[in-house]
């Protein structure tokens, strides 16, 4: 049992903040991942490492897919910013799924410690960073009017979270680790336990949201989702290493999950 579980309202939207817009000090030199005066400051996306929008097998992609080519659009100074976020924008347990939603208990499930390292195209650490996560609870159920999934709510667990990362771009949470659930996309289709990660870099073109997985969860290879993603190695940046060094004794297994923002070794964003 965790100390001083805290009782305060859930996180009201998933994303949730918003703050002021940063701007490189100096447009003509590179600033953090960026490279505003350079020109292409960023790699183009290979999108051999990211799924297509359409993708047969996950059905409802063939509604939201673009029907029209895509159209180029110039890189400007709104593309290289992001908000910018304090830890004053962050409460103490925001991190904490197992006591940010607390009304008279611990949740119910395997606790687990996700943690990684927010990385750029070149490897080097996102500093001050936000990164968001939301997820289904220990029996597969999300608090949502519309998964009507026949599995409990757990009055204790909300499911999202926040943090910054640190200066050396590591992020932690600690979390119930969720549970499988079926989604009807075709017959007995069941997503595998995943955690939904949203985060914004330092500018609105490293902006990726995409979906952690568990090692050697067997629902994997049936995933639609995960199988969008068409390069092998790419889709194996999505699942996260058991970590003995981060477990911590007597108390919850630790999972390592970096996360590359952009570049050849990107993270693939979700379908
Ligand atoms: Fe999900």
């Amino acid at each position: 049992m965790p100390e001083n579980i805290g009782t305060r309202p859930p996180i009201a939207t998933v994303p949730a903040i918003m703050g002021k817009p940063t701007v490189p000090n100096d447009l003509t030199k590179p600033s953090g991942n960026a490279n505003p005066g350079g020109g292409n400051a960023f790699s183009p996306r290979d999108w051999t490492q990211h799924p297509p929008y359409d993708h047969g097998p996950y059905r409802s992609t063939a509604l939201r897919s673009p029907r029209q080519p895509l159209i180029p659009i110039k890189q400007a100074l709104s593309n290289l910013t992001a908000p910018a976020f304090g830890d004053g924008s962050i409460d103490a347990l925001d991190h904490d799924l197992t006591r940010n939603a607390v009304v008279n208990a611990a949740p119910l499930g395997e606790r687990i410690i996700v943690t990684g390292r927010v990385l750029d195209e070149d490897g080097r650490p996102v500093r001050r960073s936000l990164v968001e996560i939301w997820q289904a609870n220990a029996a597969g159920r999300y608090v949502h009017k519309v998964d009507q999934h026949d599995a409990p709510l757990d009055p204790n667990f909300f499911g999202a979270g926040r943090c910054l990362t640190d200066d050396d771009g590591r992020y932690r949470f600690v979390t119930i680790k969720p549970g499988a659930y079926p989604w009807r996309n075709h017959h007995n289709a069941w997503r595998p336990a995943h955690i939904h990660f949203s985060l914004f870099g330092h500018s609105f073109e490293s902006r990726l949201v995409t979906q952690m997985y568990f090692p050697g969860d067997p629902l994997l290879p049936l995933d639609p989702i995960y199988n969008c993603t068409p390069d092998e190695s790419a889709r194996q940046r999505m699942i996260s290493t058991f970590s003995i060094d981060r477990t911590e004794p007597e108390w919850a297994l630790g999972y390592e999950f970096d996360i590359v923002l952009r570049g050849r070794n990107a993270t693939p964003m979700e379908a």
